[in-house]
């Protein structure tokens, strides 16, 4: 049978306390609601349409590369009811079965939802509902069996609730498989005579037991799978149960996490075996890390790539950066965006890189800037050069080839090139290129002047008495 997908994304999410939409914050690095779209998107739907309403513009630029996903605008949002309704329109004509997952329920496995969609669809009924035991059910919906035959008779609202139905701990998770044929028909009969005043999608149950209707219940084993987020706090744990999924992941695959509740390790990182992270460390985005890689304490790395061997020493920060086999950064260093260390170089402390190449081997290892630079194979740059890539107006390059020597505390005035195997002492400000083989020297001679200080201080003496 088709399956169609909507997700309910458009409530405020009062108890987030936020100006941003709550289906976009950030569960282990990712928006929630690409967490649910992840496993929608795994199903395979014909069609997916998302529920947006409070700051809906936001919701749709974020998921703007998703061109084939639907929007549907709930305005006002009157309840999950009546923001499935909103759907009607864009699955008229849509036959089978209707998945709808909630945009704030991201744990949900790939394996639960076509189980889901299996049993829906074996038992014919117009809806399976997904539920779990927990111990702690306050908040959500409860399922209300017949104690005679043990089906689910309706759900009721925790606001709702009697002090006996509070008692139950089964809950409603959110997530239901429906038959598409006579859904609307249906949904139009919800009311809104309740504790919100809202039209709670959770009364369909009933409405098809009162129509004659199955309606079938699909409990999970693991009740952390369905757990919601409507506060900070549930945004934590469940955060927490991601990353703790991630990081087991990960050292099945022969990764050494010294100290797992310390590693923060984004879904889309890939990591190499016999990589150790130690602890304290953040590893955002689409990061990749290759084999046999160390990564120390205090390290955060975002949307970069690292080849195997290398070896990132306490403090440094790297986004958007390309390190090489063998390579070895910081401690304290700061790679930003287009850093490329290429095979076995070297970067040592409070040393920044922005769009530069260092050739293999090259070494710059203190107190340096190296800003759109063009840096060959063997180059030594010594402690305290600054690449003037700035002229006030427009970002300029340095070239410095292969084998070449930068003395410490040189300037390089953008545009320049230092050529291969070339010189430059101490102190140099180039402003002009040097060519292959040469040696560079701007600072004038030095000059000494004997007893400058003895004069000096005898003036002083004088003028004081
Ligand atoms: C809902 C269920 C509850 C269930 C729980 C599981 C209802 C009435 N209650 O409660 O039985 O145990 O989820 O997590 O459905 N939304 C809209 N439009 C609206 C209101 C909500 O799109 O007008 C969206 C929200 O953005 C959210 C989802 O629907 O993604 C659920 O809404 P929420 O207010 O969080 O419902 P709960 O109180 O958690
Ligand atoms: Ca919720």
């Amino acid at each position: 049978m088709d399956v169609h997908v909507a997700i309910l994304a458009a409530g405020k999410g009062t108890r987030m306390k936020s100006t941003w939409p709550k289906v976009l914050h950030r569960a282990a690095g990712i928006p929630l609601i690409e967490h649910v779209l992840a496993a929608a998107d795994a199903i395979g739907p014909v069609s997916t349409t998302i529920v947006v309403g409070h700051m809906s513009e936001v919701v749709e630029r974020r998921l703007a590369h998703r061109p084939a996903t639907r929007f549907v605008v709930q305005e006002p949002q009157l309840g999950t009811g009546h923001a499935l309704l909103q759907t009607e329109g864009a699955l008229a004509g849509a036959q089978g079965t209707l998945l709808l997952l909630s945009g704030d329920v991201p744990l949900l496995k790939v394996s639960t939802l076509k189980c889901l969609i299996e049993r829906h669809e074996a038992s014919g009924a117009a809806a399976t509902v997904v539920t779990a035991d927990v111990a702690d059910p306050a908040g959500y919906g409860r399922i209300v069996r017949d104690l005679a035959t043990g089906r689910v008779v309706r759900i009721v609202e925790d606001r709702d609730a009697t002090s006996s139905e509070r008692a139950i701990q089964e809950i409603n998770s959110g997530i239901y498989a429906f038959a598409l044929a006579g859904l609307f028909e249906a949904v139009r009969r919800i009311g809104h005579g309740n504790a919100q005043h809202e039209y709670y999608l959770p009364d369909l149950v009933a409405i098809f037991r009162g129509e004659g209707r199955n309606v079938e219940s699909f409990k999970v084993g693991d009740a952390n799978e369905i757990r919601g987020v409507n506060s900070r706090e549930e945004l934590a744990t469940v955060t927490r149960i991601m990353r703790n999924d991630k990081n087991a992941a990960l050292m099945a695959a022969g990764v050494t996490l010294e100290d797992p509740a310390t590693a923060y390790i984004d879904r889309d990182v890939t990591i190499g075996a016999d990589t150790v992270i130690h602890p304290c460390v953040t590893l955002e985005g689409t990061t990749t890390i290759g084999a046999g890689c160390e990564i120390h304490s205090g390290v955060r790395i975002v949307n970069s790539q690292i080849g195997d061997r290398a070896i990132v020493f306490n403090h440094c920060v790297l986004v958007e950066a390309r390190v090489s086999n063998d390579a070895r950064i910081g401690p304290f260093a700061h790679l930003r965006k287009d850093a490329d260390v290429r095979a076995g170089a070297k970067v040592g402390n409070f040393v920044e890189l922005k769009n530069t190449v260092l050739g293999p081997g090259s070494k710059s290892m203190h107190l340096t800037y190296l800003g759109d630079a063009r840096i060959g194979e063997k180059v030594n740059v010594g402690a305290g050069t600054i690449t003037c890539n700035y002229d006030g107006e427009k970002k300029r390059q340095t070239h410095i080839e292969d084998g070449a020597f930068i003395g410490s505390d040189t300037q390089l005035i953008a545009p320049v090139t230092v050529g291969r195997n070339a010189y430059v002492g101490s102190g140099t400000t180039i402003r002009e290129d040097v060519p292959p083989d040469a040696l560079a020297v701007s600072a004038g001679k030095q000059r000494n002047i004997e007893h400058w200080v003895t004069e000096r201080r005898k003036k002083l003496q004088k003028t004081e008495g």
